[in-house]
């Protein structure tokens, strides 16, 4: 049931606030500000951990790789399902592989997770679907708790899987010794104030409609970011290819000047994630060499960001300031909005895209 709205895509985007929560109030325990440690998994022993998945599920692995790394100092892989498996990377024998799916049902994910299973892995499955082919042969099952996504462009199951890493990354960071209590409870605390975050987000949605109405005239569009923003910027170019028909590239936004940039011209629009965080500045760089060719910049950023930006853009998308380890979450719902609204405009089947399937059961 869409209740009142268009579609089930926007409907779920709307659901996230409350979806996010409850997920979050599974694995953290908000009032001791405390990761709840995953059962099943011991993360001292663990020297190696290889994330795969596809589709929008990647890139909420390739956010997560990020906060491994930070909170908890365990180097990660990641990889597409479909190379992972035939790729004949060496495993460490200590090693984690962490799967992630909606469905539980991808071909590609469950053949990873076979092919770790022979290399001797030890597998958690982050999955929506707890009756599923992926959550019945792991080791141990991360359940999402989105409920059913209708879709087939994936929304609130993306920002519920960023819940439950991130949730995961501060536990393995706690296990590992590589966080104490205070910032354990810092990280807690501050991811306990995503869905208020994603409420206020979604305020802009008259304001990203708006703008949708131009985009939905483009035939190209890039997307960039750095850091934990650049997954972001991927999953920002997928999700308007994949329901707007409209060719989207997400970038590194400093690999810019290794060749895409040569696409820039005034009729290119350029969507920048760029949170006020460590990496701005260097965002910015990048963000004036698109201003100096003519690129139509549409900036996704914060007041401070707005500020120092110093920059003529097109548009200006103002999230409210957040603490950096946030931002994936929070910073995805203008990004959705922005192809949701786009695919409106040029009346394409949004919920049941062409050539596309919800789950994707062959290679
Ligand atoms: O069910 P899964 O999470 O394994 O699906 C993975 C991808 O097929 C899926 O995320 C796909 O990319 C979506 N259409 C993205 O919106």
């Amino acid at each position: 049931d869409k209740g009142n709205h268009r579609h089930f895509m926007v409907k779920e985007i709307h659901e996230q606030p409350e979806v996010t929560g409850r997920t979050l109030a599974h694995y953290l325990d908000l009032a001791e500000g405390r990761a709840r440690p995953p059962e099943g998994i011991d993360f001292s022993r663990i020297d190696r951990l290889s994330i795969t998945a596809c589709g929008t599920a990647f890139y909420a692995g390739f956010v997560a790789k990020y906060w491994f790394e930070r909170f908890a100092r365990l180097p990660v892989d990641i990889d597409i399902a479909s190379e992972f498996r035939y790729r004949e990377q060496p495993l460490s024998k200590d090693g984690l592989a962490i799967v992630i799916s909606q469905s539980g049902e991808t071909a590609d994910t469950l053949a990873s997770l076979r092919y770790a299973r022979v290399e001797g892995q030890r597998i958690a499955a982050v999955v929506n679907v707890r009756e599923s082919t992926i959550a019945r042969e792991a080791d141990v099952v991360l359940p999402i708790l989105a409920g059913p996504e209708i879709g087939v462009a994936s929304t609130k199951a993306f920002t519920a899987q960023l819940a439950v890493l991130a949730a995961t990354a501060i536990a393995a960071g706690r296990a590992r010794g590589s966080i104490d209590d205070v910032e354990e409870a810092r990280l807690v605390a501050a991811f306990s104030e995503v869905p208020r975050l994603m409420h206020e987000a979604l305020r802009l949605e008259g304001q990203i409609e708006a703008l949708a109405r131009d985009l939905a005239k483009v035939k190209h569009c890039l997307y960039l970011g750095r850091g934990t923003s650049y997954p972001i910027a991927l999953e920002g170019a997928l999700k308007l290819k994949e329901i707007s028909y409209i060719h989207a590239e997400g970038y590194a936004a400093g690999e810019l000047k290794h060749g895409p940039i040569a696409l820039i011209d005034e009729e290119m629009p350029v969507v920048v994630i760029a949170p006020f965080d460590r990496v701005f500045e260097k965002t910015v760089s990048n963000m004036q060499e698109v201003a100096a060719r003519g690129g139509r910049i549409i900036l996704v950023t914060d007041r401070k960001g707005a500020e120092a930006a110093a920059i003529d853009a097109a548009a200006t998308i103002i999230l409210p300031e957040m603490p950096a380890s946030v931002t994936p979450l929070v910073y995805s719902i203008p990004v959705q909005l922005l192809a949701y609204h786009t695919a409106v405009f040029m009346g394409t089947d949004v919920d049941q895209p062409r050539n596309l399937a919800k789950s994707v059961t062959v290679e």
